[in-house]
């Protein structure tokens, strides 16, 4: 890629989708809202919610050692972690901190990132100008989010959008053809409270009256985000193309940010990428913000839909308003997706010093759990 020393390959993806399961007919319970009315709108069916022992540290440590494993590495072969999230577990330390530790790596610096969904996109592009110019030679870059423990789930507008999981890749360097092509990134500002989350932070700290105002939940404005994620997901996608020295028919594969099937469908519309180009799981996870991504990343290559020589073109847009694509050439071996089955949430050393002792679980929610525990997940 123009401006990189050394070429720059994903070599390692995996995902990591908590087992709760909140329906669509779950939320008309909770809302004035129905089946018929989320999935025309969104086309979202159901989305994960993760359990009360479950963090985005805890989460994206599993997507990580996943990634690891599929491009054949050790955790010490990191040298640095990249924590894409608007849910971190604490303002401090980082999440990606705590990451680093869950997987037993000794040596990697590590540090999140605050793009929202657009986190990991964000953070792909931060790897790739590490190991571009010789700072790193393995990037692990990670997507991961506890949206549950931020939505209002008595906010139609925004309760029926949101999920929780974790996506990652190993970035690695090689000097082989392929690898990444052109990256573009845009941070517009004007649109920046059309999607935000008011209190908690420097600016309205904690307080009686913000519990009271329910501002520590996030906030939207839906119609106004909307027409500027078609716009902006539109030109950095061709940007970044145009940086990659593609035309749009040399494109395999679009993975978009699975916020609304309308947005992706508007998407592929305004570029003429046919739907049989874009992935799609939108409908069984929801919106999962930086998650997104790198979760039907690894699930379009687990499921055969990537091969060898594929140009793939990932895209994605957040609260800033932040925008990124990165346009690459596949050069793994998909088949290597076999190897994140081994390892599950048993293989990530447990947190139990950084852990609330108190349950984090939304207590709008605790329903789901004894659904759960009397063996129905749905
Ligand atoms: O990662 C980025 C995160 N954000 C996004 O991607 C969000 C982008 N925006 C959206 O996905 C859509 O704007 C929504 C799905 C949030 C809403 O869809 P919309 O087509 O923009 O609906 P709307 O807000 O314009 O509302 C249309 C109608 C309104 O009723 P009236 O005023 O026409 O009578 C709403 O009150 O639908 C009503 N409505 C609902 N009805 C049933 C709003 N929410 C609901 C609901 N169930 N949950």
């Amino acid at each position: 890629m123009a401006g990189s020393v050394r070429g720059v390959h994903l070599a390692g993806w995996g995902a990591y989708a908590p087992s709760l399961v909140l329906t669509n007919a779950d939320l008309e319970k909770m809302v004035e809202t129905s089946d018929e009315w989320i999935f025309s709108r969104t086309g979202i069916r159901e989305r994960r919610i993760a359990g009360p022992d479950e963090t985005t540290a805890s989460m994206a440590a599993v997507a990580g050692l996943r990634a690891i494993a599929v491009a054949g590495l050790q955790p010490d072969d990191i040298d640095l972690i990249l924590v894409g999230t608007l849910t971190p577990d604490y303002p401090m330390p980082s999440t990606a901190a705590l990451v680093k530790d869950a997987i037993g790596n000794k040596r990697a610096a590590a540090m999140d990132l605050a793009a929202a969904c657009s986190g990991f996109v964000f953070g792909y592009a931060t790897g790739q100008a590490y190991i571009g110019s010789g700072m790193a030679n393995h990037v692990l870059v990670i997507g991961a989010e506890t949206l549950s423990r931020a939505t209002d789930f008595t906010d139609r507008g925004t309760c029926l959008l949101f999920g929780d999981g974790a996506g990652a890749v190993v970035l690695s360097a090689s000097d082989e053809p392929g690898g990444t092509l052109g990256i573009e990134m845009t941070t517009e500002p004007s649109g920046a409270y059309f999607i935000w989350l008011p209190a908690g932070g420097a600016a309205r700290p904690a307080s009686d009256q913000t519990l009271k105002a329910r501002e520590h939940y996030m906030k939207m404005k839906g119609s106004e985000t909307f027409k500027m994620a078609v716009r902006t997901l539109g030109s950095t996608s061709l940007r970044a193309l145009e940086k990659a020295g593609l035309d749009r028919a040399d494109v395999d594969l679009v993975i978009p940010h699975q916020a609304n099937i309308r947005i992706i469908e508007a998407l592929g519309k305004a570029l003429d990428f046919p739907m049989e180009k874009i992935f799609v799981n939108v409908d069984r996870y929801g919106n999962t913000s930086a998650a997104s991504v790198p979760l039907a990343l690894a699930e379009a290559v687990g499921s055969g839909r990537v091969k060898k020589g594929d140009r793939l073109l990932l895209v994605a847009f957040g609260a800033g308003l932040t925008s990124g694509a990165i346009a690459l050439e596949w050069t793994a071996d998909p088949a290597a997706s076999a190897r994140a089955d081994a390892i599950g949430p048993g293989d990530v050393k447990v947190l139990p010093g950084y852990l609330d002792p108190v349950n984090p679980f939304p207590p709008a929610l605790e329903w789901l759990l004894e659904r759960s525990e009397q063996g129905s997940p749905k």
